[in-house]
This record gives structure tokens, C-alpha cells and sequence, in this order.
């Protein structure tokens, strides 16, 4: 099975799809934690990557994809995937489709989170996370330790760069302008699944499996 998570920033798709991958046992392939380790390492991606992630805008299609090729061709990936934050554009979306028909595989549906802007802004910008392992704080709701050390590792807990109300406004409008054709897209092949992202983390994932498990009892009956 592969499913892909589609939604503004903040959306909540990360969140969901840790979540999911533990319980449909996929991988979780999420472009944006891929383009951050690289950056963090210094790799020639993450030098191109960079300026893109700093502003909000798009990473090249051509460069996502060629991700994506070389991410699919791993063994792991075998048992499908659930994409989270990719594809974003319409060639990502033709593009994955061809590189799934030439594994003999396809994508099963689209789940797309639905958030209001107003509550994303808030979302992101209380938001706080840990430059070594990823942990999710929020200065509202989860508030990192008064030291500024990761509870799970020791590691720094830092603002994400694009975390700044300005830039998440720009990841708004491309998110808009680029990405959100993707719902036409997608419910023109009958693939999509609209979800209220705006509930608890935990009702929105029964949400998501309700709408999952539904698909595999459809498909298994047909
Ligand atoms: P990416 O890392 O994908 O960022 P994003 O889409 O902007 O979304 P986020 O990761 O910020 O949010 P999310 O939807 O995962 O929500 P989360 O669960 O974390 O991409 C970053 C950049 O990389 C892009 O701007 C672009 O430059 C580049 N890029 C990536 N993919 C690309 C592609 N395919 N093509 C080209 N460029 C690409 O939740 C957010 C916060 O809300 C957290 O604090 C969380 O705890 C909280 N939260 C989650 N759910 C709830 C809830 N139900 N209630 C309350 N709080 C919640
Ligand atoms: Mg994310």
C-alpha cells in the first residue's frame, strides 16, 4: 500500500504519519526531514537545498524526484510507503505515478489535512524542535525544559528556520498557488480523501484509519 499525506504546513502530517507507519507498518518517506539531514550534513542536496527551505519556496521537481527514485529503489521500500509532504506539484505527482508503475506497484489514496491558516500560523510558530533527533515541542501546548535540552536525547532545542511567521506565510501561499491543485488532481483519479485536520491529534488519526481500513475493505471485495 502507499498512501501520501497532502496538507498545508502544519498540517499535521508528520504527526499522522509516525503514527500510521507503526500501525500499516510502511515507511515513511517524508521529503522534508530528508532535505534537513542533508542540509545539516553538508551534502551537496542540502548546499542546493538550502536558500529553498530558508525561504518556503519549492525544491526543484527534478531534484525531489530524483530523492524519490533513489529512495524507492531501496529494499525497504518494498511494502510501500506513506509520502508525507511529497509529491507537491503536479510533475511530482506525474512523476510518481510512473516511477510506482515501474515498480508494478501504484498509489492506493491521498489523504489530505485540512487546517485553517490562521490556526497553522499559531501551530508553527509556537512550535519547537530538537536539532538532533527531531523531537516535537510547542512552547503552548508541550513546553520544552527551561534548559533547552531534549528530554529524549540532550540534544538543542531550536526553532525550525522557516518557523518564522513571515516565512510561513510564504509556505501558505505555495502551498496554495503549487500544491493544493494536487486535490483535483487526485479526486479526479478517485484517490482522495479529505480529512478535517482542525481536532486532537487522536481523533484525527482514527479518522485516517477509519478511511484506510474502508479502501482496504473496497479493494479486497473487488
Ligand atoms: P516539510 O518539512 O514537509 O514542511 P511542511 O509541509 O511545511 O510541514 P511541516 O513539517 O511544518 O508540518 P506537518 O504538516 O508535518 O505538521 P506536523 O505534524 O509537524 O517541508 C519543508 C520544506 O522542504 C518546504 O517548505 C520545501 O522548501 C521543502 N520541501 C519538502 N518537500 C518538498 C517537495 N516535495 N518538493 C519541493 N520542496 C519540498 O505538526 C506541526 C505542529 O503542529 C507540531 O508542533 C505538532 O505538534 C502540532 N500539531 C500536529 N497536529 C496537531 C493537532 N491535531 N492539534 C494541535 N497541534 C497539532
Ligand atoms: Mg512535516
Amino acid at each position: 500500500m502507499n498512501l501520501t499525506l497532502l496538507g498545508g504546513p502544519g498540517a499535521g502530517k508528520g504527526t499522522q504519519a509516525k503514527r500510521l507507519l507503526e500501525k500499516y507498518r510502511l515507511l515513511h518517506i517524508s521529503t522534508g526531514d530528508i532535505l534537513r539531514q542533508a542540509i545539516k550534513d553538508g551534502t551537496p542536496l542540502g548546499l542546493q537545498a538550502e536558500r529553498y527551505l530558508k525561504s518556503g519556496e519549492l525544491v526543484p521537481d527534478a531534484i525531489m524526484l530524483g530523492i524519490i527514485e533513489e529512495r524507492l529503489a531501496q529494499p525497504d521500500a518494498a511494502a510501500g510507503a506513506i509520502f508525507d509532504g511529497f509529491p507537491r506539484t503536479l510533475p511530482q505527482a506525474d512523476g510518481l505515478e510512473a516511477l510506482l508503475r515501474k515498480r508494478k506497484s501504484r498509489l492506493n489514496l491521498c489523504l489530505s489535512l485540512e487546517v485553517p491558516d490562521e490556526l497553522i500560523i499559531k501551530r508553527l510558530s509556537s512550535r519547537r524542535i530538537c536539532n538532533q533527533c527531531g523531537a516535537d515541542y510547542n512552547v503552548i501546548s508541550n513546553p520544552p525544559p527551561a534548559d533547552g535540552k531534549c528530554l529524549k536525547c540532550g540534544g538543542q532545542i531550536i526553532q525550525r528556520a522557516d518557523d518564522f511567521e513571515e516565512t510561513i506565510r510564504n509556505r501558505l501561499a505555495v502551498y496554495r498557488r503549487q500544491t493544493k491543485p494536487l486535490q483535483d488532481y487526485y479526486s479526479g483519479r478517485g484517490l482522495l480523501r479529505v480529512v478535517d485536520g482542525n481536532q486532537t491529534v487522536d481523533d484525527i488519526f482514527a479518522k485516517l484509519c477509519q478511511t484506510i481500513d474502508d479502501h482496504l475493505k473496497e479493494s479486497a471485495g473487488n
